[in-house]
């Protein structure tokens, strides 16, 4: 007969134990004296609420109070123009063929499916000259997610550096992971190299001192707006190898480039292969944000070291990540993705890209009238500003919020390097833009 204290295995139930636990007189397991479900406390270090949603928090409350105010919204760099048509008509197609038993699919392949790898490594890089395979490419839901979820696959141990400012999510998912201390009183985490570029050092971070593992590099870079050079990368490379190190590349707005030599891809730099990954987006060109797709290239011969200094493939630990907790983006998107390649999708992307500069343009020279110190928006959407008369990044904020009903991004957001700067996203219609600059020309107090 089966014994109710004993499982049908034949162990002894937990019931069992704790019973004989209680005829022996001994103390309770912790297990059973304490509160379970526990936190991840590493939430808890960080700095208040991700930097995006704390500024529409603080928009909403500003437009509950004012709900007659024309707000022009140029913080986050959210994409406003619809999806190109090449791109809609692709999407249409794959919908109605999944209405259809014959056409219909379930699951795709979890690193996405061999149309878009083939287009995405044949457009985005094999026609540059640049030597990406179909098969290094692993189509995801967006580069944000690519940039935490990366971490997956990195030990606990790494020294990791990043630039300051920086885009809050490679930070803010590292200290998630427990890779980092406690925040300063700059909001600097302990144990995390900040490589400060600003004005000063002409927006160039200088190599660390000291050896770092992880190095996440953003070019062209938010939020500063500006671009590496191909000599900056060689030297990056070269510090990379030297040091066994590993690049983390988000080269997210290398579509914005209108300079000629300025590098899109990491790849470009002879050996990158060996040290560095990439993240792109379909997000900002292809206005992607809402409908979700990017990839990730990680070479085959990219290697991460064991404790014991064995060799191991980053690709292949990725790859075992990815089919183990994603299961591929949707068909319909990753058919809108393909479409993007193809020669209507160009030209209607670099249409988009050539509006959104154009933008950009009308910013960059509108706050320059203006008297402001102005940097980036030539090779990206966002355009970097200094704040007027040392004023800090979130009193110009709320100035700029209050007088003008214009929302930007406080450089200080993005790290303390960031303070004293303002980001202005070109993301926006043409009509907007020139509100926001005569706007800004007429009521924010500029300098002599
Ligand atoms: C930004 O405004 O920095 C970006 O929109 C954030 C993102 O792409 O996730």
């Amino acid at each position: 007969m089966h014994h109710p204290k004993y499982s049908q295995s034949g162990n002894r139930s937990l019931a069992a134990i704790r019973d004989m636990g209680e005829t022996l007189g001994l103390e309770k397991p912790h297990w059973q004296t304490q509160a379970m479900a526990r936190i991840n406390e590493n939430y808890l270090k960080l700095q208040a609420g991700y930097l995006f949603p704390e500024i529409a928090k603080r928009v909403n409350a500003f437009c509950a109070d004012n709900p007659d105010a024309d707000v022009i919204k140029m913080g986050i760099g959210d994409v406003t123009q619809p999806l190109p048509p090449a791109i809609i008509e692709a999407m249409h197609k794959a919908v109605d063929e999944m209405a259809v038993a014959e056409t219909f699919r379930g699951y795709g392949p979890e690193k996405g499916y061999d149309f878009l790898r083939d287009a995405i490594a044949k457009n985005d890089y094999q026609d540059l000259g640049i030597d990406v395979d179909a098969d290094e490419i692993f189509v995801s839901d967006g580069s944000k997610c690519d940039s935490g979820n990366l971490l997956d696959i990195f030990g606990d141990d790494n020294k990791i550096a990043v630039l300051d400012p920086v885009y809050p999510v490679y930070v803010d998912t590292n200290v998630m992971a427990g890779h980092t201390g406690e925040a300063d009183e700059n909001g600097q985490y302990g144990g995390l190299i900040y490589m400060p570029v600003t004005a000063e050092n002409g927006f160039e971070p200088e190599l660390p001192t000291e050896k770092v593992d992880l190095i996440y590099l953003c070019y062209p870079n938010n939020p500063t707006g500006v671009v590496a050079s191909k000599e900056m990368l060689e030297k990056w490379v070269a510090y990379a190898k030297e040091n066994d190190a590993i690049i983390l590349y988000d080269a997210a707005y290398h579509a914005f480039i209108s300079q000629d030599g300025v590098p899109r891809s990491i790849f470009e730099i002879e050996g990158a292969k060996d040290v560095a990954l990439e993240l792109r987006s379909f997000s900002k060109n292809a206005g992607f944000t809402g409908v979700r797709c990017g990839f990730m290239v990680i070479p085959k011969q990219l290697m991460g070291t064991t404790k014991a200094g064995e060799k191991q493939s980053l690709h292949a630990l990725w790859n075992r990540r990815h089919s183990t907790k994603f299961n591929g983006v949707s068909y319909p998107v990753q058919r809108g993705a393909e479409a993007a390649y193809s020669e209507a999708g160009k030209q209607q992307i670099n249409d988009l890209i050539a509006f959104y500069m154009n933008n950009a343009r009308l910013l960059r020279e509108g706050l320059q009238e203006a008297g402001f110190e102005v940097y980036g928006g030539v090779d990206a959407p966002y355009v970097w500003l200094k704040t007027p008369d040392g004023v800090s990044s979130w009193d110009f904020f709320d100035q700029l919020l209050q007088k003008s009903h214009i929302v930007g991004t406080p450089g200080s957001g993005f790290g303390s390097s960031g303070e004293g700067y303002f980001r202005l996203s070109a993301f926006n219609s043409l009509e907007n833009t020139q509100t926001a600059i005569e706007r800004i020309k007429n009521s924010v107090s500029t300098p002599a």
